[in-house]
């Protein structure tokens, strides 16, 4: 089996050499050496990937994997006619013809292809979110490190010149004075993924144990098998780790300079409501988080304002992006371009920016060619850190039990308060309430950073949800 034989690789290597210099299957020396680059997943995201890749200079799209056929033949029509087609990504890691994979499959795929990856010596982009669970995300900074691998998280905005203008703003000027609390939003309308009362049935072009992978093998009520596995714990991590990941990266960045790793203590609660469909994940989550600075909180939802629009609820600041409020007034950010105001409302300062893409695959590519980790804008641990911001966020909802508002109000943060107002005036407009609306409110989780791990009460259910169960070959390994 292919998993064998590039552990065996792995092995020669390290008899023969020290394991931090594993030497890549192409050497990099030159900047102008040409990079053959393998695409893990050819859905949605890969084909945008494909679309900038193909277009860089001194880059071969060599291979294309995807265990539905159908989208490996389309993706080498557009961009690959001349690149190996694979239905198991096993298979293209063990092709010496290909340096780096670029991994946009579904989140509890991300982890493991990387680790693989990395293990056969490629070097790696790994869409955002970096892990479906914390703890895989740790084994692949573990993998990177281990196997001197480059590994970039999909967090394209942090490539945006536009974040150092921020950042210099409001830290070095200190423009608006001292940042005091931050609220983050992602307000985008969807819709019910459906229920059906049969399994759907996988489509004969899908190796379907293959797209699997790590996940459990359980049947499917949704009506698509692509995209909507966002929405199933099983294979997503809903919207938090879609959306929420961008905008909470971005607050990270720019508002604590990736001082804080993680929070310290988050209290959350949300549901999936108004919708009868296949989907688990909410569709509204509201979270705080108690950084042992300043308190942030984090609105997400997937409803309209009202039933039948197409528009969604109000919220303070961009629908998509964050708030820092400040001494002297306030910063808004989002994909792109930013708005400070001073205490009064007026403009102060306009940014803008780009959303980072292109320049953040060009950014992977110099640091493959320079072998220089430090250049990356998101290295595998930045993205691990900002994930880890979701990933605890959704543990906060899934350990929650029915929503009590005098629960909700034992947190006196007002941005805390003012967001779940807003949580019950979106209810009121879909006739419900918070607590006949099937909402789930989670009990106050403390966690060390430093070790990532639950402490305290409550924390034997929440450590649980660290690590996912591994459907076996497809396990990541406990040492990598
Ligand atoms: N950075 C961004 O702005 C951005 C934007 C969109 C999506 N994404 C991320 O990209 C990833 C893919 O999202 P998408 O919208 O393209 O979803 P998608 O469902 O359209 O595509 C996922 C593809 O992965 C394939 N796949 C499943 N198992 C595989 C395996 N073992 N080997 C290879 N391919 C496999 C599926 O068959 C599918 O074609 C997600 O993790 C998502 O979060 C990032």
């Amino acid at each position: 089996m292919k998993h064998v034989s590039r552990r065996n690789f792995v092995k020669a290597v390290a008899a023969t050499s020290a394991l931090s210099s594993v030497p890549s299957s192409h050497a990099f020396s030159l900047s102008n050496d040409e990079i053959r680059v393998g695409f893990v997943g050819c859905g949605g995201r890969a084909g945008e990937h494909l679309g900038v890749f193909s277009k860089m200079n001194g880059v071969k799209i060599a291979g294309l994997c995807d265990p539905d056929s159908g989208k490996v033949a389309a993706a080498k029509e557009k961009f690959g006619p001349n690149a190996k087609g694979f239905a198991d990504l096993r298979a293209m890691i063990d092709d010496k013809q290909i340096d780096a994979v670029v991994i946009a499959a579904c989140n509890h795929w991300h982890c493991l292809a990387a680790i693989w990856a990395m293990q056969a010596g490629k070097d790696v982009y790994v869409e955002k979110p970096l892990s479906h669970s914390q703890w895989e995300g740790k084994q692949t900074i573990a993998a990177a490190r281990k196997y001197n691998r480059i590994c970039q998280v999909g967090t394209q905005q942090r490539s945006d010149p536009m974040q150092a203008e921020i950042k210099k703003f409001l830290h070095e000027e200190k423009a608006l004075g001292t940042i005091l609390s931050a609220r983050v939003n992602r307000y985008g309308v969807r819709e019910s993924i459906g229920l059906r009362t049969s399994p759907l049935t996988i489509d004969p072009k899908v190796d379907y144990n293959l797209w699997l992978g790590p996940a459990q093998d359980k049947p499917i009520f949704r009506n698509n098998l692509h995209y909507d596995w966002h929405w199933d714990w099983n294979t997503g991590s809903g919207e938090m780790g879609n959306w929420g990941v961008h905008v909470l990266d971005d607050l990270r960045n720019n508002v604590f300079l990736d001082k804080v790793t993680l929070p310290k203590r988050i209290f959350g609660g949300g549901g999936r409501v108004a919708w009868k469909d296949a989907g688990e994940t909410p569709n509204v989550h509201f979270v705080y988080f108690d950084t042992g600075s300043i308190p942030v909180v984090i609105g997400l939802t997937n409803l309209p304002a009202a039933p039948g629009s197409n528009k969604s609820p109000s919220c303070p600041g961009p629908g998509s992006g964050y708030i820092a409020y400040c001494e002297g007034g306030r910063y808004e950010g989002q994909r792109g371009r930013g708005a400070a105001y001073d205490k009064e409302g007026k403009l102060v300062k306009n940014f803008s920016g780009n959303s980072g893409g292109t320049l953040h695959q060009k950014n992977f590519l110099d640091a493959v060619r320079k072998r220089d980790r430090t250049i990356l804008n998101t290295d595998v641990q930045v993205g691990h850190d900002s994930t880890g911001w979701c990933n605890l966020a959704n543990i906060a909802y899934r350990t929650g039990k029915s929503f009590s508002i005098e629960h909700a109000h034992g947190v006196d943060v007002k941005e805390w308060k003012s967001l779940v107002g807003e949580m019950e005036q979106l209810m009121k407009a879909h006739s419900l309430t918070m607590e006949n609306a099937n909402l789930k409110l989670g009990p106050m989780l403390t966690i060390d950073p430093k070790t990532e791990q639950f402490i305290g009460s409550d924390s034997e259910q929440a450590n649980q949800m660290l690590k996912r169960e591994y459907r076996a070959p497809f396990v990541v390994p406990e040492t990598v």
